[in-house]
């Protein structure tokens, strides 16, 4: 017989950027942050998980291709949820699974992605989180979300806001062993539904810079970064929960777009410096400032990640169908080339 689970996550962009962490094994971050979740149609991971007697050790492809699954992370993500297994009955197919015999059983994992994966758009983000749901749901596993979030984060930190739709704080937490460092969802999918997310993907080149090594060089040598965490980020992320509960668009793009850009400045600050943006992110800022600016209200918030695509939010439709003109104005996408093309989508699942 074989067990099998199917399931699908999207990826979520940070409005209140994660970078840094106080411990490297569990994944704990320097401070809180803040993300929307995208719409799954767009950017997402789909993930089968399948367990069978007959398989005889544990085996991975991401997008067709096998992959190695030595790495800790993903052995502490198992682990974690092999812990929690239980009995697993389905009467319709004739398997039973005890609890105990989880830790025999081996697995076989598919993953896709439908984006560029470690482009900077938070592939592992969805990647993770989508591997935690779906084993979770095969050894059925009784954990909530938030609960299962903290697993998520052992893969890779951002993975842990990607459990929910709409607006996530992955909270910090204080705990050693990090049992009180996950998300939680601040607002549901439907309660900013105005808001529409245009990527553009300026590159669909792996990143030179992984995040995890980038932020390690960062908590080494950034005087800056401890600064943020201190004393920027925890305000910030009050007056974010507030933009956020208020729909108020002004205060967040303004906040969205300062900390992108001090995340950038975070990375210039690192020794040796890091440079995620290109040419073309730095032209898409001026590009969305000066529009902003000769409109006295804010149109469109824009954030990047450890990577040069542009991630837009526009304040409703008409602002996203007037941004994505002048885009196409600046940035005509280049038929050769997979640069400027654009995603568009909903914000949330
Ligand atoms: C810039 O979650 O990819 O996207 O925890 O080492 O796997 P690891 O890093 P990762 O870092 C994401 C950094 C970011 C900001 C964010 O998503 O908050």
């Amino acid at each position: 017989w074989v067990r099998m689970v199917t399931a699908q996550t999207p990826t979520n962009i940070a409005v209140i950027k994660y970078w840094g962490k106080r411990d490297e094994a569990l994944i704990l971050p320097v401070n809180d942050s803040i993300s929307v979740t995208l719409d799954p149609a767009h950017l997402c991971t789909t993930t089968t998980v399948a367990v069978s007697p007959s398989f005889d050790q544990d085996r991975m492809w991401l997008n067709g291709k096998e992959i190695s699954l030595a790495g800790g992370r993903f052995q502490s993500c198992l682990r974690e949820i092999r812990s929690r297994a239980c009995d697993v009955e389905d009467e319709e197919k004739g398997i039973k699974i005890a609890k105990k015999e989880w830790e025999n059983l081996h697995l076989h994992i598919a993953s896709y992605n439908n984006f560029p994966t470690a482009a900077g758009l938070a592939s592992s983000a969805a990647g993770f989180a989508c591997l935690v749901f779906a084993l979770a749901k095969l050894m059925n596993a009784k954990e909530d979300q938030s609960q299962l979030s903290a697993i998520a984060r052992q893969g890779s930190g951002s993975a842990c806001r990607s459990l929910y739709g709409g607006f996530v704080k992955w909270i910090m937490g204080n705990d050693e062993d990090g049992r009180d460092s996950l998300a939680v969802q601040l607002a549901d999918e439907k309660h900013w539904d105005d808001l529409v997310i245009i990527i553009a993907v300026v590159s669909s080149r792996q990143k030179e810079t992984s995040s995890t090594s980038g932020m390690r060089e960062t908590v080494e040598t950034s005087l800056l970064l401890k600064h943020r965490a201190k004393e920027i980020v925890p305000k910030r992320i009050v007056q974010m929960e507030e933009a956020i509960k208020n729909r108020d668009f002004a205060s967040f793009a303004q906040l969205t777009c300062t900390d992108s850009n001090q995340f950038h400045a975070v990375c210039l600050d690192t020794s040796p410096p890091i440079f995620y943006m290109n040419d073309t992110s730095h032209r898409i800022i001026s590009v969305v400032e000066k529009w902003n600016r000769s409109e006295g209200v804010p149109q469109v918030a824009y954030t990047f990640d450890a990577g040069p695509n542009a991630v837009m939010i526009a304040r409703d439709r008409k602002a996203a169908s007037l941004l994505l003109q002048r885009l196409l104005f600046h940035f005509p996408p280049n038929a050769d080339t997979d640069l400027n093309s654009y995603i568009i989508g909903d914000k949330s699942i």
